[in-house]
């Protein structure tokens, strides 16, 4: 038999995979045993029952072998609600929501829109902008039959009906003039990038991370393709690399975009580019 404290004290193996070691077994501890952290800081002496522990144990053995713990636990948060995420989608990230915000100020006055994610993944950008003005239509898009199913169950569990999802690659098929801002999160990291081995990126979908042309290849497919589908005087969002603000830009100018502007994110690191396309 061990207590909350004992079985949090022995996930310290984990210190061999991650920094924040103590919140991953808070986590996963809460998880095993479907009670809050609070609960665990509460009630520090309880006793846990050998299923409670074995269910435990599975999840620190996982999460020792890297698998992230969105993964382990199924969900992410992300902007002001969680969603569901399995091995087919990429975990969202905190920096994507910089792209939801640029979105939502340059949509500001919009009572009804047309909004395009391109790469929609497990529908986090979508879904946030679905969810901020339920008169908008969000189309959301992805290559990934599996990564659209994740998407169309966060929107069922957000119960937000504005939004419809399209299988297939970028543009492709979609309508011409039609969009007031399209929003992407391509992938952007080069194929044989070292960040490739670390953290979760191993356990994360290769086609939501890779691009050919030095990580390139599907922005500028995007840019290109986006100009038939935006309507005049809208915006295209793209998130990049914090070191690919230069190349970016030159593929916007060339695809004939204007207003060109990168935004920093909160650590101050080059992360997206907008762009309108005045024609
Ligand atoms: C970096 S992930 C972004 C996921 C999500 N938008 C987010 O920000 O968390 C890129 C997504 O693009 C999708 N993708 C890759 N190539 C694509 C293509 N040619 N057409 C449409 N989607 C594609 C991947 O399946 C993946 O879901």
């Amino acid at each position: 038999m061990a207590t909350i404290k004992q079985a949090l004290k022995q996930a310290n193996t984990l210190q061999q995979v991650s920094e924040s070691w103590k919140l991953d077994a808070e986590l996963l501890l809460s998880e095993a045993i479907e009670q809050s952290r609070e609960y665990l800081f509460t009630w520090p002496d309880q006793e846990l029952s050998s299923a409670q522990i074995e269910k435990f144990e599975g999840y620190c053995s996982r999460r020792a072998t890297g698998e992230p713990v969105s993964y382990i636990l199924g969900r992410q948060a992300f902007w002001d609600f969680e969603l569901i995420v399995n091995p087919s989608v990429l975990i969202p990230r905190p920096e994507t929501e910089l792209l939801v915000e640029t979105a939502l100020e340059l949509l500001d006055n919009f009572a009804s829109a047309a909004v395009l994610d391109l790469g929609t993944g497990s529908g986090a950008i979508a879904l946030a902008l679905a969810a901020n003005n339920k008169r908008w239509a969000v189309t959301a898009v992805d290559s990934s039959e599996s990564a659209l199913r994740v998407a169309a169950d966060n929107a069922k569990l957000l119960q937000l009906s504005n939004i419809e999802f399209i299988q297939t690659s970028w543009c492709d098929g979609l309508p011409a003039d039609q969009f007031d801002l399209i929003a992407a999160n391509p992938p952007y990291v080069e194929a044989g990038d070292k960040h490739l081995r670390e953290g979760s990126l191993p356990f994360e979908p290769i086609a939501a991370l890779v691009a050919g042309e030095n990580g390139l290849a599907d922005i500028r497919a995007i840019a290109e393709q986006s100009r038939y589908c935006l309507k005049k005087n809208s915006w295209l969002l793209i998130e990049h690399g914090f070191q690919q603000k230069q190349a970016v830009e030159k593929i916007l100018v060339d695809t004939g975009y204007a207003n060109i502007e990168c935004v920093k994110d909160l650590a101050g690191l080059d992360r997206l580019t907008k762009a309108q396309c005045l024609n």
